[in-house]
C-alpha cells in the first residue's frame, strides 16, 4: 500500500502536548509546533514525523510538496443535525417579536416542524441536501463529521436519515442515533413515546447497526433526567456510546445522571451548578460547547473558563441545525469561543480537534498529528495564528484524509 513522504510543510501544529495531558489545560506550548517538519502516511496512518532533517533515508511511494503552508490536525465536527429537509426562518422572526424556543416547540413549531419536512422527504432528497452541508463542511477543514438524526422521530423516518447519513462521501462519519430529541405530534404524551424509544426504536436501530451512539435532548418539555438514566442504560447495554443534550435552557440534572453513566460528552452545558462544573471537570466526559446556538437563542454562554481552569476537556461544534443554530461557519463559533467564553486561541484549537476527538471517542485515531494515528491534516492559506479571528474567512487551503487530498480551495 501506498507509501507517502509529506514535506515542506510551514509552521505544523501537531498538537501531541495537548493529546498528551488529554486536552485539560492546553497552554501554547501544548500545540507541539515542529519547525521544517515532514511525516510519512502509510495505508493512511502517520508512521513517522518529525524534522525533516531527522528523517530517516528510505523509498517512498509518493512525495508530496505542501508549499511552506502551516499545518493544523484537521478539524473535527463533534455535534450536528444535519438529517433534516426544509427550514424554519420563520421561527428567526417569531424569536425577534419575543416568543422563546420553548414557547413555539408547545405550538407545534419548532423541531416538529423539522419533522414533518424531514418525514415528507424521500431517500435521494434527504442524502442531496446532506451531502451539500458535508461538503461545506469538508471546505473548512472537517475530516470527520457527527451526523444525528431526530427529526424522523418513528422507525421508518429514523432509519432512513441514518442510513443516507451513512451515504454521506467525503468526512469520515459518525452517527449518532437521537430519538429522543421531542414528541411526536401521533403521541399523546412524552412519556408513552419514551417508551416507544426503549422498547422499539433504540433496540432496532442499535441491532441494525445503524448509529455508534446515543444522544437525548434532557430539558423541561422534553425528556426527564430519569428518563435519561435509564435510556443510558440500554443504550450502553446494546453497546453504543451515549452522549446527551444537558442543561441548554434550564437546569434539568442531565449533567449529573450522564456523568454517572460515563456519557462521551455532555453537550450544551449553558445552565450548570458550579459543583457540577467541578464534577465535569474531574470527569473523563468531554464539554461540547455550542456557542451559536446560545448566540441564535440570545441566551447566556456557557461558563468555558470555569470548566477550562478546574481541568476540563472541552470540544467546540456549530450544533448545525435549522432551529438553534442555522449556520455551518467553524469560524464564526471560534471566535464566538474567544470574544464570549474568553477561550485562548491554543484552547480553540484543541476544543476544534483532539477534544471533539475526544468527544467521539476517537482520541485514539483522531485529534492530533502523531504516529499511529490517521493522516488527516490541513494546509491553511495564512499563517496558524489567523485561525478563529475573522468571521466568515476560508482560511483552508487544502485538506488531507488518510494521506488523500480530500479537497483544494480554488484561488
Ligand atoms: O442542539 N436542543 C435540541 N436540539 C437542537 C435544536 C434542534 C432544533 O431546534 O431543531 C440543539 O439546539
Ligand atoms: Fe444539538
Amino acid at each position: 500500500m501506498a507509501k507517502i513522504l509529506f514535506k515542506n510543510a510551514g509552521h505544523t501544529l501537531t498538537m501531541a502536548g495537548a493529546a498528551k495531558k488529554g486536552g485539560r489545560n492546553v497552554k501554547e506550548e501544548d500545540l507541539s509546533r515542529i519547525l521544517q517538519p515532514a511525516w510519512v502516511s502509510e495505508n493512511g496512518r502517520i508512521t513517522w514525523i518529525g524534522s525533516e532533517k531527522d528523517l530517516p533515508a528510505g523509498k517512498y511511494d509518493e512525495e508530496v510538496d505542501l508549499c511552506a503552508r502551516d499545518v493544523v490536525p484537521a478539524f473535527v465536527e463533534c455535534h450536528t443535525h444535519l438529517a433534516f429537509v426544509g427550514n424554519r426562518s420563520e421561527e428567526f422572526e417569531w424569536r425577534q417579536q419575543g416568543v422563546s424556543y420553548q414557547e413555539i416547540a408547545a405550538r407545534g413549531g419548532g423541531i416538529i416542524s423539522t419533522v414533518k419536512s424531514t418525514r415528507s422527504s424521500n431517500e435521494e432528497a434527504l442524502l442531496w441536501v446532506m451531502q451539500e452541508r458535508a461538503d461545506r463542511f469538508v471546505e473548512q477543514g472537517v475530516t470527520t463529521l457527527e451526523i444525528k438524526s431526530g427529526y424522523g422521530l418513528d422507525l421508518e423516518n429514523e432509519i432512513k436519515s441514518l442510513k443516507m447519513a451513512g451515504k454521506v462521501k467525503g468526512p469520515r462519519i459518525v452517527r449518532t442515533f437521537l430519538g429522543p430529541h421531542s414528541k411526536p405530534p401521533e403521541y399523546k404524551t412524552v412519556d408513552e413515546y419514551f417508551e416507544f424509544v426503549m422498547e422499539k426504536l433504540l433496540p432496532e436501530i442499535a441491532k441494525k447497526k445503524l448509529a455508534e451512539r446515543a444522544d437525548i435532548f434532557i430539558e423541561k418539555g422534553f425528556f426527564s433526567a430519569e428518563q435519561g438514566e435509564r435510556y443510558f442504560k440500554k443504550a450502553k447495554s446494546l453497546g453504543l456510546d451515549v452522549t446527551a443534550h444537558v442543561e441548554q435552557l434550564s437546569n434539568s440534572g442531565g449533567t449529573a445522571v450522564a456523568l454517572k453513566n460515563q456519557a462521551v460528552s455532555v453537550d450544551h452545558v449553558v445552565e450548570l451548578k458550579p459543583e457540577e462544573i467541578t464534577s465535569l471537570a474531574k470527569s473523563e466526559s468531554v464539554a461540547v460547547l455550542l456557542p451559536a446556538s446560545d448566540f441564535y437563542l440570545k441566551i447566556k454562554y456557557p461558563k468555558a473558563r470555569d470548566l477550562i481552569d478546574q481541568g476540563a476537556c472541552v470540544a467546540l461544534s456549530t450544533d448545525f441545525n435549522p432551529g438553534t443554530s442555522p449556520t455551518q461557519d467553524l469560524s464564526f463559533v471560534g471566535v464566538l469561543a474567544r470574544l464570549e467564553m474568553k477561550m485562548s486561541l491554543p484552547e480553540v484549537l484543541c476544543a476544534w480537534t483532539f477534544g471533539a476527538a475526544k468527544a467521539l471517542n476517537k482520541q485514539a485515531m483522531l485529534g492530533s498529528l502523531e504516529v499511529g494515528k490517521q493522516c488527516d491534516f490541513v494546509c491553511l492559506d495564512n499563517n496558524w495564528e489567523n485561525l478563529f479571528y475573522s468571521v466568515g474567512s476560508r482560511p483552508v487551503a487544502n485538506v488531507w484524509k488518510e494521506g488523500r487530498k480530500l479537497f483544494e480551495k480554488k484561488f
